[in-house]
C-alpha cells in the first residue's frame, strides 16, 4: 500500500506486528534479523531521504529490517548464507500481521544503500534488506486492490519441471 492516513500506529498494533516478526521461522533457528522502528518525526524526515517518493512521506512508521550475517546459517555443502532468506520471511510475517490489524505496508528495497548504512551506522555484518512502510490506509479500498499475479499453470509443476 502506498498512501497512508495521517494517523499514528497504535502501540498495541505495533507490538502485535513485531511479535509476528519475532516468531518467524529461520534456518537452524538462528533468527538473524534486527528490526529498527522509526516513528519520530525528526528521524522519519531523514529516512524519507533514503527513498525519494512522495507517497513514502505519508508513512507514519517505517521499519528497517537488517539481516545479521554474523549469526545466520550457512549451508555446509556450498556455504550459502541464509541471512536474507530468513530476514525476508520475518518481513513477510510483519506485513501479514499488519494486514490483520488493518494496516497497509510496502516493502522497499530500492533505497540508497550507502546512505542507509551511513545514517544508521551499520556494522559490516548487518545488511539492510528492506524498509517497510506501515500505515492505516488513506483509502480503505487500497487494502483490497486486485492482485496481478501469474496463473498457477505458469508456476506450478507436478512431478517434474516442464518448461
Ligand atoms: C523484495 C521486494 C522489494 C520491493 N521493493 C519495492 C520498492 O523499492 N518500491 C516499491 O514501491 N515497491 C516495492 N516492492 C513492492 C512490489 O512492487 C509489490 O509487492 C508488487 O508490485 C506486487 O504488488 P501487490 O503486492 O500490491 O500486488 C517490493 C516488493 C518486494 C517483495
Amino acid at each position: 500500500m502506498r498512501m497512508y492516513a495521517d494517523k499514528e500506529i497504535a502501540d498495541e498494533d505495533l507490538r502485535y506486528i513485531l511479535e509476528a516478526g519475532r516468531m518467524a521461522p529461520s534456518a537452524s533457528n538462528r533468527q538473524p534479523w534486527k528490526f529498527v522502528v522509526i516513528r519520530e518525526k525528526e528521524n522519519l524526515e531523514k529516512v524519507y531521504e533514503l527513498y525519494h517518493r512522495a507517497w513514502f512521506r505519508t508513512a507514519p512508521l517505517v521499519i528497517l529490517v537488517l539481516a545479521d550475517h554474523s549469526v545466520s546459517w550457512k549451508r555446509p555443502e556450498d556455504g550459502k548464507d541464509h541471512a536474507v532468506v530468513d530476514a525476508s520471511i520475518a518481513i513477510d510475517h510483519l506485513t501479514l500481521a499488519a494486514a490483520e490489524k488493518g494496516i497497509g505496508s510496502c516493502w522497499i528495497c530500492n533505497f540508497y544503500v550507502e546512505k542507509t548504512v551511513e545514517f544508521f551506522g551499520l556494522p559490516g555484518h548487518l545488511e539492510p534488506v528492506a524498509f517497510l512502510s506501515l500505515g492505516y490506509p488513506k483509502d480503505k479500498a487500497d487494502m483490497q486492490r486486485e492482485k496481478i499475479r501469474k496463473d498457477l499453470s505458469e508456476i506450478v509443476f507436478y512431478e517434474k519441471l516442464n518448461l
